[in-house]
C-alpha cells in the first residue's frame, strides 16, 4: 500500500489544510487545490459568522440512489471542513439540492422546489443556492435553470464534486453588482480526486464508491450518458479509505457502482470484483459487506464462490431482472435472456442458500406485450425476489429506448404495473415468513421512529427488525429472534445468543 494513501481521515485532512499558504497563487494539482480554497473560505466564513453573530448553516437535499447519497456525505464533509454547520431546515445560508434524472419525475420534483425558493432568496439574499447531481449534466435543464431560474448561485455536475471549495470561493469572491451564475459542468473525466473530507450519515455503517460511470448503455437509461464512462478507483485507495472507517467505527461497508461486477477491468493492473471482496474481508474489525448494483451479465461464478465462503459478505444481492422477457431484455440491450437469469440464480441460490435476492424491474417499456409482461410475471413468481423496485417506463430524452416507435398506453402500463406490485407483493410476503421464528444477527441503527422503546437494525439479508431495546446498542450487531413477519418488516426479540435456540 502506498504511504501517502494511508490516511485519509479528517484529521490528516484538516493538518494539510492548515499547511497550505495562501499568500501563493493557488496550486495546480488535486486535491491540495482544493485545501487552498477551503483555506481561504475558511476566512471568510469565520468573518462572517463573526459579522452575524451565529453559526452559518448548510442544508443538503439529495434525490436518487446511493451513489448520489454517497456524493452528499462528500459535499457535507466540504462544507463541514469550511466552517458550516448541517442543518434540516431549508432556512439555511448554503442550500444544495444533489439531483437525480433517472425517470421524469426527479426532474419535476426539482423545479418544484426551485420554485419555492424564490421568495426565501429574495428574503435572505446571501444565501447560496447550488444545484449539482445527475439532472445537471443535461444541457437541456441547465439551459432552462439559466432561463427561468435565475436566483441560483453555483451549478455542478457528477464529474467535479471535489471543486466544490473552489466554486464556492469563485460565488464569494464575485464583487461584481450583478452576481453572476456559476456553472461547472464537466463532460466526462478519467481522474478521480482522493483525500478530500466527507461527513457520514452513520457512524457505524457507509457506502464506499469502488467505481464510478456505466459503460453498458441500456438502451433505456440516462445514467451513462450523465455519469460518464466507467472508473474503477485503485484497490489500495478502497482499502486505505475502508481500514480507516473502520477505525472510525464502522462496522459495515457497502461497496457502490453501477455495475460493481465489471469493477477493476480498466485498471492499470486489472483486478476482479470477486478478489477486491477477498482483500475488503481480510479487514480486521469490518463485519458486514454488501454491494450494489451486481449486472447480471457480469456475474462471474468466481463471485458466486467467493460469496459462498465468505463470513462477512452479507447474504443479500440485488440484481436487477428489468424484464422477464428474453424479446424485451435484447432490445434493452441487457445482455442476458430470461434463461439465463433464472441459471444464475439457481447457481447463486446453491451456493448461498439464505441469499435474499431483491431486483429492479421496468413496466410498459416500448413496444412490451402482453406476452412480454406476462414473462416478467413468470420470473417475479419463479425466482420469488425478497422485494422489488418496480417502475414505470420514463422515455428520457437522449436515449436509444426514446426514440422507439410504440409507447404503451398509460392505462395498459398502469394496470400491469398494479398487477405486478400485487404479485411482487405476495411472492415477498411468502419469503419473508420463512425466517419468523430464526434468530439472526441485527446490526442496529436507530430507534423507532414511532416507538421510543423499540430500535430498528437490519439482518444479514437487509431486512428491517424492530425489537424493544436501548439506545446504547445502535451501531452494534445483536442476536435477535424474529417473532412475527409484518410485510416488509419482522418484529423481534432479542436473543442471548444465536446458539440458545
Ligand atoms: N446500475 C443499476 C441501475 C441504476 S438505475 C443497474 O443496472 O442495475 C436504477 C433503476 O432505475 C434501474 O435498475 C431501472 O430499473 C430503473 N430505470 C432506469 N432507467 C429507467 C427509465 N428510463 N424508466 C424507468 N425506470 C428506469
Ligand atoms: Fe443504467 Fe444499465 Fe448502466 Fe444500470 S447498467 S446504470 S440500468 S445503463
Ligand atoms: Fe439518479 Fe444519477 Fe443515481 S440519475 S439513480 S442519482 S446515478
Amino acid at each position: 500500500m502506498r504511504i501517502d494513501r494511508q490516511q485519509t481521515d479528517r484529521n490528516v485532512i484538516e493538518q494539510k489544510i492548515r499547511q497550505m499558504d495562501i499568500t501563493l497563487p493557488p496550486p495546480e494539482s488535486e486535491p491540495e487545490r482544493q485545501y487552498y480554497f477551503m483555506k481561504k473560505l475558511q476566512g471568510i466564513v469565520e468573518e462572517r459568522k463573526r459579522q452575524l453573530g451565529r453559526p452559518l448553516f448548510a442544508n443538503i437535499t439529495t434525490f436518487g440512489c446511493q451513489m448520489n447519497a454517497r456524493d452528499s456525505e462528500k459535499i457535507l464533509g466540504i462544507m463541514q471542513m469550511i466552517g458550516y454547520e448541517e442543518t434540516d431546515s431549508a432556512e439555511a445560508d448554503f442550500l444544495l439540492y444533489n439531483t437525480c434524472t433517472v425517470r421524469e419525475n426527479a426532474n419535476l420534483k426539482v423545479y418544484g422546489r426551485l420554485g419555492q425558493l424564490k421568495k426565501q432568496k429574495e428574503k435572505n439574499p446571501d444565501m447560496v443556492i447550488a444545484l449539482c447531481g445527475c439532472m445537471m449534466q443535461e444541457p437541456e435543464v441547465v439551459e432552462k435553470i439559466k432561463k427561468s431560474y435565475r436566483n441560483v448561485d453555483i451549478i455542478f455536475g457528477t464529474h467535479n464534486i471535489f471543486k466544490l471549495a473552489e466554486l464556492l470561493a469563485m460565488k464569494f469572491f464575485d464583487t461584481g453588482k450583478q452576481k453572476k451564475m456559476i456553472v461547472d459542468i464537466w463532460e466526462g473525466t478519467t481522474e478521480i480526486v482522493e483525500e478530500l473530507p466527507n461527513e457520514r450519515k452513520y457512524f457505524f455503517k457507509s457506502g464506499v464508491n469502488i467505481m464510478f460511470g456505466c459503460n453498458n448503455f441500456c438502451s433505456y437509461c440516462i445514467v451513462p450518458y450523465v455519469r460518464g464512462r466507467e472508473r474503477s478507483r485503485e484497490p489500495e485507495d478502497i482499502l486505505a479509505e475502508i481500514t480507516c472507517m473502520v477505525n472510525d467505527g464502522v462496522v459495515e461497508v457497502m461497496l457502490l457502482g453501477q455495475n460493481v461486477n465489471s469493477y477493476g477491468k480498466n485498471l492499470e493492473h486489472p483486478i476482479s470484483f470477486a478478489k477486491l471482496l477477498e482483500q475488503v474481508e481480510q479487514i480486521e474489525g469490518l463485519e458486514r459487506i454488501r454491494f450494489m448494483t451486481s449486472h447480471p451479465k457480469d456475474l462471474s461464478d468466481e463471485l458466486i464462490e467467493v460469496m459462498g465462503k465468505s463470513t462477512k459478505i452479507c447474504r443479500q444481492m440485488h440484481l436487477p431482472l428489468q424484464s422477464g422477457s428474453s424479446r424485451l431484455l435484447k432490445i434493452m440491450n441487457r445482455h442476458y435472456t430470461k434463461e439465463d437469469y433464472l441459471l444464475l440464480v439457481e447457481k447463486i441460490r446453491k451456493a448461498v442458500p439464505d441469499i435474499s435476492l431483491t431486483t429492479d424491474i421496468i413496466v410498459g417499456f416500448p413496444g412490451e406485450t402482453e406476452e412480454d409482461f406476462e414473462e416478467t410475471v413468470d420470473v417475479v413468481k419463479k425466482v420469488g425476489f425478497d422485494s422489488a423496485f418496480t417502475f414505470i417506463y420514463s422515455k428520457r430524452t437522449g436515449t436509444p429506448a426514446a426514440a422507439m416507435d410504440y409507447q404503451v398506453p398509460e392505462e395498459i402500463v398502469k394496470k400491469r404495473f398494479d398487477r405486478l406490485l400485487a404479485t411482487v407483493q405476495e411472492v415477498s410476503a411468502d419469503r419473508t415468513k420463512r425466517a419468523v421464528g430464526t434468530v439472526q444477527d441485527v446490526l442496529v441503527e436507530e430507534v423507532n421512529g414511532q416507538d421510543a422503546s423499540l430500535v430498528t437494525g437490519r439482518t444479514s439479508q437487509n431486512y428491517v427488525v424492530h425489537f424493544a431495546g436501548s439506545p446504547s446498542l445502535i451501531g452494534s450487531i445483536v442476536p435477535v429472534h424474529l417473532d412475527e413477519s409484518r410485510g416488509f418488516y419482522y418484529m423481534g426479540t432479542q436473543a442471548a445468543s444465536r446458539e440458545a435456540e
